[in-house]
C-alpha cells in the first residue's frame, strides 16, 4: 500500500490517510458568518471524495477580524449550531474536521468590518488593501487573544477534531510574527522572542479551552515576500522549534502576504475576473497592477518544499504538512517517503475534483487542476468558490 494511504497522526487525531483539504474560504456562509446549505453540501462531498482531514476555509474569531464578507464565523455562540451541522457532514462520511481560527488583522478593510482595520503597528498603507491599520492597544491583544480562545470553546462544542491557528499569508498572528509589519518596541515585538509571544500566549489560550484530546495545529508562514524581510524560513524555523517546546501536534508550511499576496497561490493572474471584485474607482490602478504580475507567479510544483526542508528538523518529529502546488501522487509519495513532510494539503486541485483522493488511490497520477486561480478571483468577488475554469 502506498504511503499516501496509511493512517497518521496529530497528537491524538488518527487521520486515515495523508491528505488534508486545506483551508479555503469559500464565500458562502451567510453575511452573519453563519453556515449555510451550501457549505454543508461543499464538506459532505469533499469527505465523501476520501480525503482524511478537512479544514474548511478561515473563520473570523472576532468581527473586527473578518477577511472577507462571506466568510464563516466563529466570533459568536450563535454560530455553534451551523458549525455543529459541518462537523456531522464531515463525520458522517468518515472524514475529521479542524477548524481554521483567524484574525485578519490589517488585510481587510472597513467595508467588510465596520471600522479601521488593526495591526502590530500602523505601518504605512499597503499595496491592494490600501490599508494603514491603526496600532494595537495593549487591551486589544488582550481581547484579541482571550477571542481566539472562546473560538477554541466553540469548535469544541460544536465538535470538531482540532483548530488550526492562522498564522500564515499576512494575517494577524503571521503580523506579529514578521519584523516587517511588527515594529513595536513593548514586550510583543523588538525582539524574535516578543514577536513570537502572541502566537505563544493564543496557543495557550487556545489549548486552555479545549478537551485534551483534541489536536491543535499551525498554519505558518515561511515567506511573507515583503519588501524587507519579514518571516524568512531560517525564521520561521525558529518559530516552528518553539511551537514544537510548546506541545503543538502539527505545522502546516505557507507562503505570501499581502505583498505579493499571489505567492500564496501560485499560478496564473486572472486579471478580468480580478477586476470583478474592485471599485471602478480602482480598477485602473488595479489593472495595472495585476497586469504586471502575470507571468511572475507561476505554478511550480510543490513551491514551499524548499522551505519545508529548513523547518522540518526543528519540529523534531512532529508532523509537517506540505501545502502548494502538490499535483502528482508519484512526486507526493515520494516527498513523503524521503521524510519531507508526513501529510499532503490541497485547496484547488480538490476545488476542481472533489473526489480527487479516491481517484488517486484508483490510481489516477496527476490533478486535473491548472492552477488559473478563477476560483480566488470568485472567493474575493463574493461568488461561492468552485473550479470557474474553461479548460
Ligand atoms: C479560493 C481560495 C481560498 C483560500 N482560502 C484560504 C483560507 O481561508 N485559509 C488558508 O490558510 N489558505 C487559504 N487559501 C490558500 C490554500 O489553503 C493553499 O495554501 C494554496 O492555495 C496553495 O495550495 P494549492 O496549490 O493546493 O491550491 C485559499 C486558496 C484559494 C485558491
Amino acid at each position: 500500500m502506498s504511503i499516501l494511504f496509511s493512517p497518521v497522526r496529530l497528537g491524538d487525531l488518527e487521520i486515515k490517510n495523508r491528505f488534508v483539504h486545506s483551508g479555503t474560504t469559500e464565500s458562502m456562509a451567510q453575511e452573519s458568518g453563519e453556515v449555510t446549505e451550501a457549505l454543508l453540501g461543499r464538506y459532505e462531498k469533499l469527505a465523501r471524495g476520501g480525503v482524511g482531514l478537512i479544514m474548511p476555509g478561515a473563520m473570523y474569531v472576532q468581527p473586527s477580524g473578518k477577511h472577507f464578507r462571506l466568510a464563516t464565523g466563529i466570533h459568536s455562540d450563535d454560530m455553534i449550531p451551523g458549525l455543529r451541522n459541518l462537523v456531522g457532514a464531515v463525520h458522517a462520511q468518515g472524514g475529521k474536521i479542524v477548524f481554521q481560527l483567524n484574525h485578519a488583522g490589517r488585510q481587510t478593510v472597513k467595508a467588510i468590518i465596520g471600522q479601521k482595520p488593526m495591526g502590530p503597528s500602523a505601518y504605512k498603507r499597503d499595496p491592494a488593501y490600501l490599508v494603514k491599520p491603526r496600532e494595537m492597544t495593549e487591551e486589544d491583544i488582550r481581547e484579541t487573544i482571550h477571542a481566539f480562545g472562546r473560538a477554541a470553546g466553540r469548535a469544541a462544542a460544536a465538535g470538531a477534531d482540532g483548530v488550526q491557528i492562522h498564522a500564515a499569508h499576512g494575517y494577524l498572528i503571521n503580523q506579529f510574527l514578521s519584523p516587517f509589519f511588527n515594529a513595536r518596541s513593548d514586550s510583543w515585538g523588538g525582539s524574535n522572542e516578543n514577536r513570537f509571544r502572541f502566537l505563544a500566549e493564543t496557543y495557550k489560550e487556545v489549548k486552555a479551552n479545549l478537551p485534551a484530546e483534541m489536536a491543535v495545529l499551525v498554519k505558518l508562514n515561511t515567506n511573507d515576500f515583503t519588501p524587507r524581510d519579514g518571516v524568512t524560513p531560517p525564521l520561521a524555523a525558529k518559530y516552528a522549534g518553539w511551537l514544537q517546546q510548546l506541545g503543538i501536534d502539527g505545522v502546516e508550511v505557507s507562503q505570501g502576504s499581502i505583498y505579493g499576496m499571489m505567492n500564496v497561490m501560485r499560478g496564473g493572474i486572472p486579471v478580468k475576473e480580478m477586476l470583478e471584485s474592485q471599485a471602478a474607482w480602482k480598477r485602473p490602478a488595479a489593472w495595472f497592477l495585476l497586469k504586471g504580475m502575470q507571468g511572475k507567479f507561476d505554478l511550480e510544483e510543490a513551491y514551499n518544499l524548499a522551505a519545508a526542508k529548513v523547518v522540518k528538523p526543528a519540529l523534531e518529529g512532529v508532523p509537517l504538512i506540505l501545502v502548494g502546488g502538490m499535483r502528482r501522487a508519484s512526486h507526493m509519495e515520494e516527498v513523503l517517503q524521503d521524510g519531507h513532510a508526513d501529510l499532503i494539503s490541497l485547496s484547488r486541485p480538490l476545488i476542481r475534483e472533489p473526489d480527487l483522493v479516491n481517484k488517486f488511490e484508483e490510481g489516477k497520477e496527476e490533478a486535473s487542476c491548472v492552477s488559473c486561480n478563477k476560483c480566488f478571483a470568485a472567493m474575493i468577488a463574493d461568488k461561492p468558490v468552485r473550479c470557474y475554469c474553461k479548460v
